[in-house]
């Protein structure tokens, strides 16, 4: 079952105007919400982030964040799958095709729950290949927009290479990936970019950082050069789907130095394993279900 503008129908009844503003222009924000065993993750700060995006691209939010609450949590029990992601967007709405917003227009609501398949074990075991590519989007990558042509491109460079996620690089720094944020660990610190226009604000990036802090690993937020991205220990990237998943090839190298180089390192296998007892204590579910 989805929701599309106060109305519950199977996904086949779902139809949106030709002239919705998403279709036309890429005229919308979206969220993507992991939801494990029914319990939505981090609920309030993706309702945060949709409201930060709305107001990036001048939407008035159609819903309260208690409605917008609701509303997640009946999609959850309508889709009775154990873990599920939900995905939602609001578009500027339907309007003849013309730049300038419209007046008097109604967002377009859509949301719909898909099966979660957090990355399989042999991905665990051996961590992924990725490839650098130059970050080529616009300057407001913090907004989550649907207009995500730049993204699919730069993941299908990723693909067509043999890999799973390009690395970001703009100007001589790392920004994130085409759907990831992006960590890096030298000497047993974990370092990842600032906040900035240049990369989404992920919500797994804030739960890593936070357990990084309350376990005291050692952390650095700052700017991250190409050189150490190269020259990284370890590569992890991190999203609501992937979860903290290790980036074990770049270019074709291996990442990493002496025995553990081309395998997952033993941070990334700290912070995973940190990761999902977090999840549990949060969703009060006990451990092995
Ligand atoms: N993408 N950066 C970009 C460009 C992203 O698209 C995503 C997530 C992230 C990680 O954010 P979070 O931890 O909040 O999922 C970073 C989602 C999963 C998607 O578009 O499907």
């Amino acid at each position: 079952m989805i929701y599309l503008n106060g109305a519950w129908m199977p996904i086949e009844q779902a139809m949106v105007p030709v002239l919705d503003r998403g279709f036309i222009f890429g005229d919308g924000v979206y969220e993507v919400i992991p939801c494990y065993s029914g319990h939505p993750f981090r609920l309030r700060e993706h309702l945060a982030r949709l409201q930060s995006s709305l107001d990036g691209v001048r939407i008035t939010n159609p819903y309260s964040v208690e409605r917008w609450d609701e509303l997640v949590r009946e999609i959850v029990v309508k889709n009775p799958m154990v873990d599920q992601y939900v995905y939602l967007q609001v578009t500027r709405g339907v309007a003849p095709r013309d730049h300038a917003f419209p007046k008097d227009v109604k967002p377009t609501v859509f949301m719909m729950s898909n099966p979660l398949t957090t990355p399989p074990q042999e991905q665990r075991e051996h961590g992924v290949a990725a490839v650098t590519v130059a970050d080529n989007r616009w300057l407001r990558c913090d907004i989550k927009s649907v207009s995500l042509l730049a993204n699919c491109l730069l993941r299908q460079t990723a693909i067509d290479a043999g890999a799973v996620e390009s690395v970001l690089l703009r100007d001589g720094l790392l920004t994130e990936g085409s759907a990831s944020n992006i960590f890096v660990v030298k000497n047993g610190v974990i370092i990842t970019p600032p906040k900035s226009n240049f990369i989404l604000p992920g919500i797994t990036y804030d739960v890593v950082i936070e357990l990084a802090r309350a376990h005291r690993m050692p952390l650095e937020i700052r700017p991250v050069s190409e050189a150490e991205v190269r020259d990284a220990d370890e590569l992890w990237l991190t999203s609501s789907t992937k979860e903290v998943l290790s980036i074990s090839s770049l270019d074709g190298k291996p990442v990493g130095h002496g025995e553990s180089a081309g395998k997952p390192g033993p941070v990334a296998a700290r912070m995973y394993q940190l990761y999902q007892d977090f999840k549990r204590t949060v969703m009060r579910v006990p451990a092995n279900v």
